[in-house]
């Protein structure tokens, strides 16, 4: 649809979007972290703002400059966390408010077991250190498991798969291991989709039909994943 016709087609929306990157502490300064940059996770926050919904941003790591234009949007709350876990907590406080939830946050799956109080020093560690890495709690699937029928749960899937069809098939199988409503495909790399200002997404709904696809910058890939929204809500 033309941008114009959007106009404002989520007012009385209420949605949670988490965006950026979980890190994990190995000590109070050392952490495991990964490469979102949240861009496109704020993106989907201000677009749905931009439309009349009124939005909760649940933000983890995210380039510095990503997060200004959404903490100044007035139908915009910024919550901000720092681990999968603090993740899971924010959402557990705001799902209970959310017409949609949208996992854009790129999440954690492993945790330090045995992180460190005070900063290691190579007098302690030598030459050799093991991390106990333990597997975080899967936010999306607790929420699946709660959701009330009016609610829609959105799910992202970054992959490295390159070829087409794999990797549509991979996004299928995650779609039915997760059980959302929507699952926007993101084809990631070494080059593509982090700290890029384009992006390519597809989302997959609960009959596993792709019920679009877009490439453009992350606002457009925004605004193009709430109309997929607004389509398997539509429906019920
Ligand atoms: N996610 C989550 N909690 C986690 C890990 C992931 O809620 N502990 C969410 C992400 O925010 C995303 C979706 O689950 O919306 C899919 O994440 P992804 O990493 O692609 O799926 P995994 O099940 O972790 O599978 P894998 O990393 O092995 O591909
Ligand atoms: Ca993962």
């Amino acid at each position: 649809r033309a941008l114009l016709a959007r106009g404002t087609d989520l007012a009385g929306v209420r949605a949670v979007v988490t965006a950026g990157g979980t890190r994990e502490p190995i000590d109070p300064v050392r952490y495991i972290g990964n490469r979102s940059s949240g861009r496109q996770g704020v993106a989907v926050a201000l677009a749905a703002a931009d439309r009349g919904a009124q939005v909760t941003l649940l933000a983890a790591h995210t380039d510095t400059e990503v997060l200004t234009k959404a903490t100044a949007h007035p139908r915009v709350a910024v919550v901000r966390v720092n681990t999968a876990s603090e993740l899971s907590d924010a959402v557990a406080a705001h799902e209970a408010d959310a017409d949609v939830v949208v996992m854009a946050a790129a999440v954690a799956d492993y945790r330090v077991a045995n992180s460190s109080d005070h900063k290691l020093t190579k007098e302690e560690t030598g030459d050799r250190i093991t991390l106990d890495l333990v597997a975080t709690e899967d936010i999306l699937a607790g929420l699946v498991g709660r959701r009330r029928p009016d609610q829609t749960i959105v799910g992202f899937a970054a992959e490295t798969e390159t070829d087409p069809d794999l990797l549509l098939d991979r996004a299928r199988r995650k779609r039915q291991r997760k059980g959302v409503d929507l699952l926007a495909v993101n084809e990631v790399g070494w080059h593509k989709g982090f700290e890029s200002d384009d992006n390519t997404l597809a989302f997959i709904d609960r009959d596993d039909t792709m019920v679009g696809t877009v490439t453009g910058s992350k606002r457009e890939a925004a605004d193009a994943l709430w109309d997929a929204v607004l389509t398997v809500r539509g429906r019920d």
